[in-house]
């Protein structure tokens, strides 16, 4: 049995797809704060598969503790966190609240419990700004908001945690800019309020729900001035974590990039989503938005040389996909 912190978000709900098609089994614990329950009804009608909820917060030791050892889970994949950049400098006591202090308590429950192996969401952001790209795995770690310090400071846990009790397995996964949905359209991103992302916005524009998209810069020293990301599938994302996770019958501890290794730019993400969609998407030039990089993108050969995993799904099947979720249900899950 596999605990899936998280696992009714964007990410989780298409990790637990991955997991029940693996045959595992799954309990997940989620607070919902930004998330819903129809997520995980829709990931069992799309796996034939039945999984557990446990409405409970990771900051709850007693809850997580009681889970572990009721579900007698052998392992745990930890997603649930906060995600927004904005607001982790709004609110970064929140943010370390949240995410660190969630985690340790998690990662208490696991130690107090005999748990030892864990795949752990963390990011691309982890990196800060590009010495050189891509971006390898000993590229320098220099998050540059508290998000990002979040998560530096999650994995550095994990890493000394190892040190000290080599019987763990830990997999520190590093996602690029996770997009698409699950290809039969049933579940997907659902930002709540104004997407920050890119791909939920252009999506939001796309159903109508917004008049246009703001291009945040246009004069960056890229191809075409635009920003430049590493755009991945998420399911190609999910069966990432299956990979990782089928690794950790072994003590280890490891953190690897999860990306496609190639940039895309704002505006070729515009166009691929207009060609997926048959929809114009109006979009203006402004001002690059404060705390905003270039470009960058990841290193792949390690994730391929580890994990036997590689991103195969096109940018056109990430706006594909994304298109067929927001189409099929405009409002989300709501
Ligand atoms: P999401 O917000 O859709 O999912 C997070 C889930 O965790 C939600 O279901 C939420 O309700 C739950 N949650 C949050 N705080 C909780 C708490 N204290 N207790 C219990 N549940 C809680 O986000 P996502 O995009 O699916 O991201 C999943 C993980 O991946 C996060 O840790 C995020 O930081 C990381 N990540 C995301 C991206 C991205 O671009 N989406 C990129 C890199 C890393
Ligand atoms: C992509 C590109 C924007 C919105 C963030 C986090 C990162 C990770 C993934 C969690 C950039 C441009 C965007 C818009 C735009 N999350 N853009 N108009 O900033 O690369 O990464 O999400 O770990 O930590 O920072 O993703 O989708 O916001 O932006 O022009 O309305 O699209 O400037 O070039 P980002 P994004």
């Amino acid at each position: 049995m596999i605990l899936v912190t998280g696992g009714a978000g964007y990410i989780g709900s298409h990790a637990c797809v991955a997991l029940l098609s693996a045959g595992e089994e799954v309990v997940v614990l989620d607070n919902f704060c930004n998330s819903s329950p129809l997520a995980l009804e829709r990931v069992q009608q799309i796996s034939g598969k039945r999984l557990t909820v446990v409405e409970a917060d990771i900051r709850d030791q007693d809850a997580i503790e009681k889970v572990l050892t009721q579900h007698k889970c052998t392992a745990v994949m930890h997603f649930a966190g906060l995600k927004s950049v904005q607001d982790s400098v709004a609110q970064p006591l929140e943010y370390y609240d949240q995410n660190v202090i969630g985690s340790h308590r998690l990662f208490q429950a696991m130690q107090k419990t005999g748990v030892k192996k864990i795949v752990f969401s963390s990011s691309a952001t982890v990196y800060g700004t590009p010495k050189f790209l891509p971006y390898t795995e000993d590229h320098p770690l220099n998050a540059i908001n508290p998000y990002g310090r979040t998560k530096l400071m999650i994995e550095d846990i994990l890493r000394d945690q190892y040190v000290s009790d080599p019987t763990w397995a830990v997999a520190i996964l590093r996602y690029f800019n996770p997009v698409g949905a699950h290809e039969s359209g049933l579940i997907g991103e659902d930002p709540k309020g104004v997407p920050n992302n890119l791909v939920p916005f252009v999506a939001q524009v796309a159903i109508g729900r917004r008049d246009q998209l703001n291009v945040w810069g246009g004069d960056y020293d890229t191809p075409d001035g635009t920003g430049v990301r590493d755009y991945i599938h998420v399911m190609d994302l999910a069966d990432g974590h299956v990979s990782a996770l089928s690794l950790l019958s072994s003590p280890q501890c490891f953190a690897v990039n999860l990306g496609t290794g190639a940039g895309s730019s704002v505006l070729e993400v515009i166009r691929a989503f207009e060609a997926a969609s048959g929809k114009q998407i109006p979009y203006e030039i402004k001002p690059r938005r404060a705390g905003d990089l270039a470009a960058y993108y990841a290193a792949t050969d390690y994730a391929t040389e580890l994990l036997g995993w590689k991103a195969t799904r096109s940018l056109e099947a990430m706006c594909a996909d994304h298109w067929r979720w927001q189409s099929s249900n405009p409002n989300g899950y709501a």
